[in-house]
C-alpha cells in the first residue's frame, strides 16, 4: 500500500500488470502539473505523444487543452492532469470500460486518495463512464455536475480531441462549451 504520491508514481511506472503493457506502448504514464492541486483534470489514456514523453495530454489534445485553460485563466502547471488508463492502447484506439475499470481501480482510485483534488474535471466519454456511471453520455451529461465514486463533484466536459476533429460552426458551440465547464469548475475552487 502506497503512502505517499512519490510512492504511487514509482509503483505506477514500474507496472505490467494488465494486457495494455502488451501493446508495444513505452509504458505507463504519469501525470502532469502539481500533485497539491485542488482541481484535476482526468483524460482518457496516453496517445503517441504522451507515450514518448510519458506524461499526459502534451500532444496534440494537450496543447488545446492549454488554450482552453487560458481562455478561463488557468495554466497547466497549476492544475493536476492525468487520465484513466496509463498506458497506451495499440493504434490510439479507445480503451474498453472493462480496460479502464482495471487501470483506474488500481491506479486513479489511489491517486485521487493522494491528491485529494477538491474538484474534478472529466474530459471525455472515458473518463465520465469510469468517474461516473458505465452507461453516461458525454453528449447529454457534459455541462452537468456530479458526485464521483470518491465522494468529489465533477463535471465532464468534451475530450479536446473531440474537437481536433470538428469545424465551423460546431466547432464554435463545442469550444463555448467547453470554456463554460471549465470556467464553472473553476469557479467551483472558490
Ligand atoms: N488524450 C487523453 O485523454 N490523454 C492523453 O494523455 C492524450 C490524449
Amino acid at each position: 500500500m502506497v503512502q505517499t504520491h512519490a510512492e504511487w508514481e514509482a509503483a505506477l511506472l514500474a507496472c505490467s500488470q494488465c494486457a495494455l503493457c502488451r501493446e508495444g506502448n513505452r509504458g505507463p504514464t504519469s501525470y502532469n502539473g502539481t500533485p497539491d492541486s485542488p482541481l484535476m483534470l482526468v483524460g482518457e489514456g496516453p496517445g503517441g505523444v504522451e507515450d514518448e514523453y510519458g506524461v499526459p495530454l502534451v500532444g496534440p489534445s494537450g496543447q488545446l487543452l492549454d488554450r482552453a485553460l487560458a481562455s478561463v485563466g488557468i495554466t497547466r502547471d497549476r492544475i493536476y492532469t492525468t487520465n484513466v488508463v496509463k498506458c497506451r492502447p495499440r493504434g490510439n484506439r479507445t480503451p474498453t470500460v472493462e480496460e479502464g475499470q482495471v487501470c483506474a481501480g488500481r491506479w486513479l482510485d489511489a491517486e485521487v486518495a493522494l491528491v485529494k483534488p477538491k474538484v474534478i474535471v472529466a474530459l471525455g466519454s472515458v473518463a465520465l463512464k469510469y468517474l461516473y456511471q458505465p452507461n453516461a453520455r458525454i453528449t447529454k451529461d457534459r455541462g452537468r455536475w456530479f458526485t464521483t465514486k470518491y465522494g468529489i463533484p465533477a463535471i465532464a466536459t468534451y475530450h479536446p480531441a473531440y474537437l481536433l476533429r470538428l469545424t465551423g460552426q460546431d466547432l464554435v458551440r463545442a469550444k463555448w462549451e467547453v470554456y463554460y465547464d471549465l470556467k464553472a469548475a473553476v469557479e467551483r475552487l472558490a
